[in-house]
């Protein structure tokens, strides 16, 4: 390059820079009325609003760009880096939440199993923003997301509560009445959506994880991919009429967590958060079983050795407190029944494998109710029925 040419470059690049420095000054000054926001972000929003077609009635101008933290510990943008262009699962939720939550957490656990690698991360997003950012700080999420082998496109995200209500709001899933100063009650709350057709819903987390998984995966996507899955008509499940109460109850609020001897069939999508349940009403003496669908949380506080040795056992994952009366308990006990003699009799047809040499090597020592005392440590990653795939 000549000598003229190259002063010339070194000249464009100074004013460049020059420029950018008071372009960076008047956004700052524009950018004040949010405390915390960086140079530069009140500009890029300006953008994000033309270019984002749901734009104008759901982009930018009406999602805050707020910042919020990873549990990776990484600063993000709201609008600009979780939602802009994306279709996304947002829910609320808190890792002490003795209830609701961690069942929205298992469903969408099996969502991301069903949508698979090839879609989590890459065209599906999900999020889950902790409404406690007090207690729940990265570190906290960055266990939780551990313990709970969440898998890659699921991020956990914390930030100051006030930008963190005002998601809720947006989203609408705030509701005033119920939040008192301690009250973490909270709307259940699972948003889907694609932010660029403006398209989203609210759903249930107690709704089947394969019509979540449609609605994210295909509808959201105006069904853009075609499914991989080769379904045929012969295997679709017989429509029943005679499903339990004690069978609606364990779909609705066990089956997320927890298979009875299924690991086997299910293949796909077999890992759960929770033990399979097969004869379980068999292995376990009937008073501590009923208290332990009752009230987990309390047997959990109290210490009692086979409710600790299972939490070992399955990553310090607290079995939530499902709030089920006598009546509830004592049809789902039912189902269980059931539904192992079912199963049994597969096995005993040779249908089936028997699924209890999967549950053994799963569960381990905790299997066996006398062994309940024993301490069996874990950070065991071939928990549930996980193992089940191997033999
Ligand atoms: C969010 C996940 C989750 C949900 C929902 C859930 N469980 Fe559990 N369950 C667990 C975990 C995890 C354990 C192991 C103990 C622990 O970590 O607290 C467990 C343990 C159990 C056990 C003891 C198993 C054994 O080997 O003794 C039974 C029984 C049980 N759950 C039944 C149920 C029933 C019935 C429901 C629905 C009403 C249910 N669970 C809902 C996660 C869950």
């Amino acid at each position: 390059m000549p000598n003229h040419r190259r002063w010339f470059v070194a000249l464009a690049a100074a004013v460049l820079l020059i420029a950018g420095a008071v372009l960076l000054r008047e956004a700052r000054a524009t950018a004040t009325s949010r405390a915390g926001e960086e140079a530069g972000a009140g500009a890029q929003s300006a953008t994000a609003s033309d270019k984002s077609k749901g734009g104008s009635v759901w982009g930018a101008n009406y999602f805050p760009n707020v910042p919020l933290v990873t549990h990776e510990g990484k600063t993000v943008r709201f609008f600009d880096d979780l939602i802009k262009d994306k279709v996304v699962a947002i829910n609320f939720i808190y890792t002490t939440c003795p209830d609701a939550c961690p069942m929205e957490t298992a469903r969408l656990l099996e969502v991301q199993q069903l949508l698979g690698e090839e879609r989590m991360g890459k065209d599906v997003f999900f999020y889950s923003i902790s409404i406690d950012p007090e207690h729940d700080t990265p570190e906290v999420l960055n266990k939780f997301v551990k313990d709970w082998q969440i898998g890659p496109g699921w991020t956990f995200l914390t930030g100051r509560e006030e930008d963190i209500i005002q998601l809720r709001k947006k989203f609408g899933v705030y509701i005033e009445e119920i939040q008192g100063p301690d009250s973490r009650d909270h709307n259940l709350s699972l948003v889907i959506g694609n932010q660029s057709t403006g398209r989203w819903m609210k759903r249930s987390p107690f709704e089947n994880a394969y019509v979540l998984a449609k609605q994210i995966g295909g509808e959201l996507h105006n069904w853009k991919i075609a499914s991989t899955v080769k379904r045929d008509y012969a295997k679709a499940p017989e429509l029943r009429n005679d499903v339990s109460k004690g069978e609606t109850l364990f779909r609705t609020r066990c089956e997320a967590c927890h298979t009875i001897g299924g690991g086997d069939v299910v293949q796909l999508n077999a890992r759960r958060i929770g033990p399979d349940l097969y004869k379980v009403t068999e292995r376990r003496d009937r008073a501590w079983l009923e208290r332990w669908l009752k009230a987990p949380d309390e047997m959990l506080a109290e210490k009692d050795p086979l409710a600790m040795a299972l939490y070992a056992r399955y990553n310090n994952v607290p079995m939530p407190n499902m709030q089920l009366n006598d009546v509830e308990t004592q049809a789902i006990l039912e189902h269980i029944e059931k539904e192992s003699a079912r199963v049994e009799k597969h096995v005993k047809m040779g249908h089936r494998r028997d699924p209890m040499a999967a549950i053994q090597a799963a569960a381990g020592a905790v299997v066996q109710q006398d062994h309940g005392g024993q301490q069996d440590h874990g950070d065991h990653h071939d928990h549930g029925d996980h193992a089940m795939h191997h033999d």
